[in-house]
């Protein structure tokens, strides 16, 4: 009882004050500046009744007009002129002149100016209304930049400028508005990146900046604990997905530059209820639980490459009202809960390879395999779709008729093989029906000198090399379509191919620049075929195409294996899209590229020095072991005008100059060694320069210094005895003097150390996935020397 009473009691008090607060005159000097506001936005009809008589506060409020007053101030001022847009305002406006009129209304918190034809660039003035909270000026014709000045409102809790033609990068000043909760910027011409202090802005509920023209990578927003609604749709942002809280309710990516996979987090989104991340570039597996979020409502997903194989099974939310699954790589059954038959729910799924009896919408299931592994492998090479187009033509003219290639291949190997037998009348031969023969019974290879005794073929688990037909490369390749197409290196044009019996290859194509007798091609082509190491990426083959006029060789495709998983930067720091190797796997994957290029240099005879190795080279394939994928191929190499070091003999001089060669490949390998402690990119010489040097002060420096210069990913994962020793490997690697640069031999040896500390400091138990850190270890760390290199 007493409780009503005190309620109903305060609610009286309330209505009298309003009562009051309502009577109040405005202060003349306010009434002043609102006729003058009349007057310079050129009498807008919707203040056709304002004049010097008007009780502004006792204005009754409107859609249109809202004048609201706190005693005899204004704190409120709602005008939105005509909502199919106003015409710009004549030449005599001037939006300083309103700014500095606005000033005067000193208690203005609210001030809603939309659809009257203000135009102008917002002056810095703008600082004068201190009291401003809200400031919505949208569907105007203001343009330039945001003043920023406009830093100096810090009471601001919302900016809403949409519609308008404000331009240039976004001030990094966000950071002084701790109380802003919407900032709206759509339709406008921003351009630039979004500024870090973006993640600052803990009160964020909403962030749309639809319709502009950012670009780059989205700052982090795991700062943004409230933000609800993020709408980022018409932009070039990307390519990784944003590092968001997990509270969204809307979350709008649609027609950018993403091009990542979704992150497994997502599925932690509980609130959120709109989900469209359509007509991007996502690849990697669509998770079905998206279908099935607590909240969700609108999903859309169209028009990426997005993988997997859906299942009757998959479960959704009930309350799915639309879906769009359009236009990316699905395969499998449609889910029962997306038949939409009595429920009212739009369903949308054509352009995949679904299992859609007689329905004309979906592709062949190649289709998303293949399109899948270009997306799976290709994540940094440019297309150059004319060229590639010019040179696949002339790829293709010379072998027009392929039966009349593969005759004479035929005849050729009958030739080869009748001359060989002459010699060697006890070896028996064989020749398949497709013309190929089996090189792994090649004289070279079972000659020790060229391949080393741990190198046996069979502990590969790579096919015996041997012959392809064009017309085999023609069909894993769809015909070298350009959905096939994965790049174009220094080394030709690469194709992705799926072999009649459904193992994967990367064909690389060759167009020779002279016309070669195939004789002087096979010392070649053996060399490459014995070019076979775990941890390098190897050939399982070849194939010529001839001119018919003089049968020389115009082009050479030759086929490799295919390793899924990526680039090995992309383990180490290129976005955020996948998890990040650990400590031992990075000693792992060290150990496996120097044993690629212990093998490159001395596993066949002559070596193959000064590969170029570079990070983006190294892929990593599904055990995350590494494998070089670009060396120096005496023969590509030689094609592209470079100097060689091929079969011929060499003089002494420049058997000095190859010494200092394998030198070449040891600093490379240090390069990129650094990018794996430090996790960070390399790119020039300069930041090669600066991270070397840190790194060389943080082995000097104490431990504690150390672990905050290292990537962040690893920090609590090694030991420090390990990463000493690495970083001691890095920088010796690195120095100036190339005779100065340790061995290979030495690398191995001391890296090997450092995979036994690690593995000591974790218990004996080694974590790592890859069992190359295993093996050959020299002796239990306990009894190893700190550190050993010989000079060379
Ligand atoms: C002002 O004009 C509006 C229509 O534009 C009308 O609804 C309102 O009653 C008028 N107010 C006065 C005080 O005349
Ligand atoms: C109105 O604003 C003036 C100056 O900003 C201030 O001194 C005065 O206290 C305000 N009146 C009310 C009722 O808030
Ligand atoms: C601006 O020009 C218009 C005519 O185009 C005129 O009616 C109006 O009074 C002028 N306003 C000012 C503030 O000079
Ligand atoms: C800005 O003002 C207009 C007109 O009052 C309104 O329709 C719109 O919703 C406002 N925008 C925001 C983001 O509040
Ligand atoms: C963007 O704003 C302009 C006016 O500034 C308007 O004409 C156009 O319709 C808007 N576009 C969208 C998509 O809202
Ligand atoms: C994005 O662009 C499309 C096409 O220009 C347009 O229809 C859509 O309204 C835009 N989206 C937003 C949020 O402005």
């Amino acid at each position: 009882m007493a409780k009503g009473f005190k309620q109903s009691l305060i609610l009286l008090l309330l209505l009298i004050s309003i009562r009051i607060s309502l009577s109040v005159k405005l202060q003349s000097s306010q009434v002043e500046a609102l006729l003058r506001i009349q007057s310079l936005l050129n009498f807008p009809s919707v203040l056709s009744n304002w004049s010097k008589k008007t009780k502004f506060c006792n204005l009754y409020p409107s859609p249109s007009v809202t004048v609201v007053c706190y005693g005899n101030n204004l704190t409120q001022l709602h005008i939105s002129g005509d909502n199919k847009g106003a015409p710009k305002l004549p030449h005599n406006f001037s939006i300083d002149s309103l700014v500095t009129t606005l000033a005067n209304l000193p208690s203005l918190k609210v001030l809603t100016l939309v659809s009257l034809g203000l135009w102008g660039s917002l002056p810095g003035k703008i600082e004068d209304l201190s009291s401003l909270e809200m400031l919505n000026i949208s569907s105007n014709f203001l343009d330039g930049k945001i003043p920023e000045e406009i830093s100096s409102l810090t009471n601001l809790q919302g900016i809403v400028l949409d519609d308008n033609m404000f331009s240039g990068e976004i001030p990094d000043i966000l950071g002084s508005f701790p109380a802003l909760n919407a900032l709206s910027l759509r339709n406008n011409s921003f351009d630039g990146s979004l500024p870090k202090s973006l993640g600052k802005l803990s009160g964020l509920r909403v962030l749309t900046l639809a319709n502009n023209k950012f670009s780059g990578e989205i700052p982090d927003l795991r700062g943004l604990k409230n933000l609800e609604k993020l709408n980022l749709e018409n932009n070039s942002l990307g390519p990784d997905f944003p590092q968001l809280e997990n509270k969204l309710v809307i979350l709008i990516l649609r027609n950018n530059k993403f091009r990542s996979g979704i992150p497994a987090e997502i599925e932690s989104y509980y609130q959120l209820k709109n989900l469209d991340i359509s007509s991007n570039k996502f690849m990697g597996p669509f998770p079905t639980s998206l279908l099935s979020l607590p909240s969700i409502n609108h999903l859309n997903i169209a028009g990426n490459k997005l993988t997997g194989t859906l299942s009757r099974k998959v479960s959704c939310n009930y309350a799915l009202k639309f879906v769009d699954l359009s236009s990316n790589l699905l395969t499998g059954d449609l889910p029962d809960c997306l038949e939409s038959k009595s429920k009212n729910q739009i369903v949308r799924y054509k352009g995949n390879c679904l299992n859609m009896a007689g329905d004309g919408s979906q592709h062949e299931y190649s289709f998303c395999r293949n399109e899948a592994l270009a997306a799976g492998i290709v994540t940094s090479s440019k297309k150059h779709e004319q060229t590639k187009k010019a040179i696949l033509a002339s790829c293709i003219v010379g072998g027009i008729s392929v039966l009349a290639v593969l005759i004479f291949l035929v005849l050729w190997l009958f030739r080869r093989v009748y001359a060989k037998k002459k010699l060697h009348a006890k070896t028996p031969r064989v020749i398949s029906e497709k013309a190929a023969t089996n090189y792994t019974s090649s004289k070279l290879l079972t000659d020790a000198r060229y391949i080393s005794q741990t190198m046996k073929l069979g502990a590969l688990g790579i096919p015996a090399y041997r012959t392809f037909s064009l017309e085999e490369l023609e069909i894993a390749t769809n015909k070298f379509a350009s959905t096939a197409f994965m790049g174009e290196g220094s080394q030709g044009q690469m194709y992705r191919g799926q072999l009649i019996d459904g193992s994967l290859v990367a064909i690389r194509c060759l167009k020779l620049k002279e016309n070669h007798p195939i004789k002087h091609l096979m010392p070649h082509v053996e060399l490459i075929a014995n070019l076979r190491h775990r941890h390098l990426v190897s050939a399982i083959g070849h194939c010529f195409e001839y001119y018919l006029e003089d049968s020389t060789v115009s082009s050479l495709f030759l086929v490799f294996e295919y390793v899924p998983n990526g680039t090995l930067r992309s383990w180490i720091s290129a976005g955020r899209a996948r998890r990040k190797l650990t400590w031992s796997q990075r000693i792992a994957a060290s150990i496996g590229i120097a044993k690629g290029i212990e093998f490159l240099h001395t596993g066949i005879t002559p070596g193959i020095f000064s590969n170029n190795l570079r990070i983006t080279d190294v892929l990593v394939d599904q055990n995350l072991s590494a494998k070089i994928s670009s060396y120096n191929l005496p023969l590509l190499a030689e094609n592209m005008g470079m100097v060689t070091h091929g079969a011929s003999t060499r003089s002494k001089e420049a058997h000095t100059r190859i010494e200092h060669e394998d030198k070449m490949d040891i600093y490379d390998f240090g390069v990129i060694l650094l990018e794996m402690i430090m996790g960070i990119q390399i790119k020039t010489r300069s930041e090669l320069n600066a991270v070397r040097n840190q790194v060389q002060a943080s082995l000097e420096a104490d431990e504690a210094t150390r672990r905050s210069t290292v990537a962040e990913e690893i920090r609590n994962t090694y030991s420090d005895e390990s990463l000493k020793t690495m970083m001691e490997i890095c920088t010796r690697c690195l120095l100036k003097d190339p005779s100065l640069r340790p061995s290979i031999e030495d690398i191995m040896w001391n890296l090997q150390f450092a995979s036994q500390v690690q593995e000591a400091w974790q218990g004996g138990e080694s974590r790592c996935s890859s069992s190359s850190t295993r093996g050959s270890s020299p002796a239990s760390p306990l009894e190893l020397p700190k550190l050993r290199f010989t000079i060379h």
